[in-house]
């Protein structure tokens, strides 16, 4: 699904990553977490405050597995196995739950819940009736696993502005195309042992 321009680019891309794995990924988990707060159901043990020592660990350990998945393009459903298995226990999330914290003790976030989806329509998000522009993900009709998903584009789409803010003008449209493909593709690999 990559072509050969494409996997070139992000390889060319990662090398700016390097060196700044944990402030790239802690940013990433910082505005995903700011963003669309019922992520923050996930990581209900970790402090999620500005630069909390775990989101920065935790961060450092996100980019490093996308950079092994830099290194394994041609294989990562391999390369991504434990990852896989790993997430598959570890985001089995109610999606009522993940609804209901999305509006819950978050005074800073006012109204989130009452906001239409971010990404009105997502590949690989089965269209659930009724469930258009009601609510966050999450909403009656969403599995477990379209939760999951959803989370998952969530924080790619978070890890690309991080990208973008970093690497400027190098944040071509070809690069952020060949950025958006490879991420699709590692999500499909975290979500696939989830049932
Ligand atoms: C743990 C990578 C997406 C939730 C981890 C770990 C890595 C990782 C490397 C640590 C594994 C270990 O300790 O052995 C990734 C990558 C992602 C991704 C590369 C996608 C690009 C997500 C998303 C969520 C999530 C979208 C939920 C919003 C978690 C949780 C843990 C975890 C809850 C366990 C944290 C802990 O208790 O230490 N992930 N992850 N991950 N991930 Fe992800």
């Amino acid at each position: 699904m990559l072509n050969h321009d494409e996997k070139q680019l992000i390889k060319h891309a990662w090398e700016k990553v390097l060196g700044h794995q944990e402030d790239f990924g802690a940013e990433a988990l910082e505005r995903m977490f700011a963003v669309y707060p019922q992520t923050k159901t996930y990581f209900p043990h970790f402090d999620l405050h500005h630069d909390s020592e775990q989101i920065r660990h935790h961060g450092k350990k996100v980019v490093t597995a996308l950079g092994d998945a830099v290194r394994h393009m041609d294989n990562l459903s391999e390369a991504l196995s434990e990852l896989s298995n790993l997430h598959a226990y570890n985001l089995r999330v109610d999606p009522v739950n993940f609804k209901a914290s999305a509006g819950q003790g978050r005074g800073e976030f006012p109204g989130v819940r009452d906001q239409p989806p971010p990404f009105p329509s997502l590949p690989g998000v089965r269209a659930v009736p009724g469930a258009a522009g009601s609510g966050l993900p999450g909403a009656e009709g969403w599995s477990a696993a379209d939760t999951v998903r959803f989370a998952l584009q969530l924080l790619s789409h978070c890890f690309q502005v991080v990208l973008a803010v970093h690497l400027a003008d190098e944040y071509t449209p070809q690069v952020h195309v060949a950025y958006d493909k490879f991420l699709a593709a590692v999500s499909a690999v975290l979500a696939e042992k989830y049932r």
